[in-house]
């Protein structure tokens, strides 16, 4: 069966992984695919599936700079509906002759429209509306094939329809939670301008990307490096349904591992049919780390390390294939979309295959988001400690100690990461947070225990709120808990002499600290 689906033309807006998000949610397949595809392309996509519209997302350039991200005109000639947000709503009033310019007051954050005609996109929404804008340019005019639907005091044209075509423009955000009845107007795009069918499951997903698998390996065998977080678990539990003790997962204890990491992980995957190999490998990290202090070339030797392990594994095993949980966040920060910046290197992305050839890599949950991805864990059957479970780097506990790194610092960057997690996990907040762990930062300081001055480590305690990553907020915890974290690691560790509280959200600061 061919799922209908709409397409997200990204022109590198910071809201577009959300148009296809949204779209999904309403049980409609969506893809994000170039802002420059040509007609060809999408009648390619349409043999996968039934291409039935699509969404031209935001983007931060001027729809009348040269060099600016343009759409195939032929795209608005084919017949398939299209609806034009902001930047995509500036662009086809450009295409089609209108006026646009820079506006004369920006608007940004939440905004009331009017709407003059509730219709289409608009269908059954009230007079006036609060929605989400962003915008530094503005449609001032449309062409007389087109009529205006809604206006603010400072957009005459806040959205507009094609009298004949079925071609959208909005100037908002309607994939952003604070416009109100954004998921009804994407909803109206969907079913009343593409007429699409909700056909589209978790359910067939699992399914799919388990056929998959097993097409693509064949008679084949596969490795996979299964660190323990939800997405390589979930990779690996997809591939041993498709392909059994063909699958080789691996596990690189590097040494910078929370406390009773790999028996978790022995005990989670003891009950899956594949070969799981566990590879303790700390003392070559470790050597391989000793004096440097530079936090990127960290990240570097620990990635490349990684792989020099694992391809001996691989090499072993005889596969051809290797499968990787990378999903879809990840491939935009890996700057697979020509906008994104490069901040960090996230080593389980960047860094596999290597020296190894493969005859592919299969990334089953490419599409996917860290919410999607959660459904399908608990579908297949994952522990829940599993998949709530908070994100951990690649790299572990070697960039939460700050500088160069010593058995005795990870231990105790150990030490206060177990006891970080017992008192929130205790405390009942775990939920509203995306993380919270310790740092050890590489700065000493004096304080008094029993009676005998203490020169010891000051500890920092980074607990954040967040929903994708890309942005987050220091977690305004209680006191009260502050000070049962505080104490105990004071207490129990004796080599630590203060504990901080960092409050600084990410921008500036990252979440991380290397
Ligand atoms: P930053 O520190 O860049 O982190 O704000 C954003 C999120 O990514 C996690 N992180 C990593 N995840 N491999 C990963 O899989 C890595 O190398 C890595 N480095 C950071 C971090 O914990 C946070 O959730």
């Amino acid at each position: 069966m061919k799922y209908d689906a709409v397409l997200v033309l990204d022109f590198g807006g910071q809201y577009c992984h959300l148009i296809a998000r949204r779209v999904r949610e309403h049980g409609v397949y969506s893809e994000i695919v170039p802002h420059d595809i040509k007609v060809e392309n999408i009648k390619k996509l349409d043999e996968k599936f039934n291409v039935k519209g699509l969404i031209l997302s935001g983007g931060p350039a001027s729809v009348f700079e040269s060099g600016a991200p343009r759409l195939d005109p032929e795209i608005l000639n084919i017949g398939l509906p299209v609806l034009g947000l902001c930047y995509g709503h500036q662009l086809i009033a450009y295409m089609a002759g209108g006026k646009v310019g820079p506006a004369r007051k920006r608007e940004y954050g939440a905004t009331y429209v009017i709407i003059d005609r509730p219709a289409g996109v608009l269908k059954g929404l009230n007079r006036r509306e609060k929605v989400w804008m962003s915008h530094g340019d503005t449609v001032f005019s449309v062409p007389s094939d087109y009529e205006i639907l809604a206006h603010t005091e400072s957009s005459p044209v806040a959205a507009f329809k094609h009298r004949e075509k079925p071609i959208y423009g909005l100037q908002w955000h309607p994939e952003v939670v604070h416009t109100e009845k954004g998921m009804q107007m994407i909803g109206n795009f969907l079913f009343e301008v593409c007429g699409c069918e909700a056909n589209w499951k978790m359910e067939d997903v699992i399914e799919k990307m388990i056929e998959e698998i097993r097409i693509e390996v064949g008679n084949g065998k596969a490795i996979i490096a299964l660190s323990g977080g939800i997405d390589s678990s979930v990779a690996t539990v997809l591939a041993a349904e498709a392909i059994g003790n063909k699958l080789t997962a691996v596990f690189v204890d590097h040494g910078f591992m929370r406390e009773k990491e790999p028996e978790f992980v022995r005990r989670v995957f003891q009950g899956f049919n594949l070969n799981l190999v566990m590879v303790d490998a700390k003392e070559r990290f470790m050597k391989r780390l000793k004096g440097i202090a530079d936090p990127e070339t960290k990240r570097k030797i620990i990635g490349e390390e990684f792989i020099r392990v694992f391809e001996e594994v691989a090499e072993k095993t005889g596969a051809e294939y290797l499968i990787q949980g990378t999903i879809y966040p990840d491939r935009i920060e890996s700057g697979f979309r020509r906008f994104s910046d490069k901040i960090k290197t996230h080593h389980n992305v960047a860094g596999l295959p290597t020296r190894i050839r493969f005859k592919k890599v299969i990334e089953p949950l490419r599409d996917l988001y860290k919410d999607e991805v959660r459904k399908v864990a608990l579908a297949l059957g994952l522990p829940k400690e599993l998949v709530y479970r908070q994100p951990f780097p690649g790299p572990g506990l070697a960039v939460r100690v700050i500088g160069e790194l010593t058995e005795e610092k990870v231990e105790i960057a150990r030490k206060a990461d177990r006891i970080v997690r017992e008192e929130i996990e205790k405390s009942g907040i775990k939920d509203r947070l995306w993380q919270y762990f310790a740092v050890l930062t590489d700065t000493k300081s004096t304080g008094v225990k029993g009676d005998t001055r203490a020169y010891g480590y000051v500890v920092a305690i980074r607990i954040v709120e967040s929903r994708e990553a890309m942005t987050a907020s220091f977690a305004r915890i209680p006191y009260k808990l502050l000070e049962r974290i505080s104490s105990r690691i004071t207490n129990e560790i004796s080599e630590v002499s203060r504990v901080v509280y960092d409050v600084t959200h990410k921008p500036p600061a990252t979440i991380e600290w290397e």
